[in-house]
């Protein structure tokens, strides 16, 4: 039996602290009849534990603070076995925390507090130890990290561009996948088809599309589904496109699993808590567009 995949997340690791509401505020605006829940969260964390729900053998490396929110936020890491050896406690510094409010269309707003994510650092990931053919990251942390990492790791390594900002051309050089929504797409444009990478853009309920060379090489609908919370959608398609990649090697596949698992992500509150089991998104599979 071939073992599993063995992937290296570095990234986010936050608390999300989510209020449930009628409608999203316009700025300015108060919204009340809130209903308030606290999720582990944070884009890298996220992946990681999509990713190990799905079958990977997953390690983490990030940050947090020593305080009662990481305890919340590595919870499901820790129940799901992802390893943490790559997770610093850091003093005088606050676990990340996310801001979310999710309407009744399960579309979300988000503000990010970075606190301990904007100390990870060449220094905090001295040791990146064992051996990893594949690396995985977002743009959660500081910018001169993602570069570290990209001047640095051997293998595979794909980046989810989340948040879109100003990067270096080296790092989408050194990228082998880059995954992008459409405001991304939108943000890093022409940038984007010059670079030699696997371009994978999700569609939102339309599903996803690949690109190699400027070319369009594979393309995926999504089976149809009436979301619940749609935070945490896109980390699992990534975590589970990433898997089901390096499991099989094919694209248009992957895409396709991918895409049915990020419709599974939707259907519960919350970021990881609704991280799909593998029976989960292959019973969407059957009713992919
Ligand atoms: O992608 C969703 C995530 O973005 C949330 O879990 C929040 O923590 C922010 O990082």
């Amino acid at each position: 039996m071939k073992s599993p995949p063995r992937i290296r997340v570095i990234g986010s690791i936050n608390l999300d602290i989510v209020a449930r509401v009628p409608t999203l505020p316009r700025p300015g605006e108060t919204v009340s009849g809130g209903v308030l829940a606290h999720y582990p969260g944070g884009k890298g964390a996220n992946q990681a534990l999509a990713a190990r729900k799905l079958g990977a053998e997953v390690s983490m490396f990030g940050c947090v603070g020593k305080d009662g929110a990481s305890e919340q936020a590595l919870a499901l890491l820790k129940s799901n076995q992802v390893d943490l050896q790559g997770v610093t406690s850091l003093n005088d510094v606050a676990t990340g925390v996310a801001l979310i409010a999710v309407d009744a269309k399960g579309e979300n707003q988000i503000v990010v507090a970075p606190g301990a994510n904007a100390a990870v650092s060449a220094s905090t990931l001295a040791d990146l130890r064992g051996v990893y053919d594949t690396t995985l990251c977002q743009l959660e942390l500081p910018i001169e990290t993602i570069a570290y990492l990209a001047d640095t790791v051997t293998g595979l390594l794909c980046i989810n561009l989340a948040p879109a900002q100003p990067l270096p051309k080296r790092i989408l050089d050194r990228a082998d996948i880059l995954v992008v929504n459409e405001t991304e797409a939108a943000f890093y444009g022409d940038q984007l088809h010059g670079s030699k990478a696997l371009i994978i853009q999700t569609l939102g309920a339309a599903g996803a599309v690949a690109f190699q060379n400027g070319k369009e090489i594979a393309r995926s609908g999504s089976p149809a589904v009436v979301p619940v919370d749609t935070t945490g959608a896109g980390d699992t398609f990534v975590g589970a496109f990433m898997v089901a990649f390096l499991s099989e090697g094919s694209v248009a596949k992957a895409l396709t699993y991918a895409c049915a698992a990020g419709a599974a992500a939707t259907l519960t509150a919350g970021a990881q808590t609704s991280m799909p089991s593998r029976d989960q998104v292959e019973a969407l599979l059957g009713a992919t567009a």
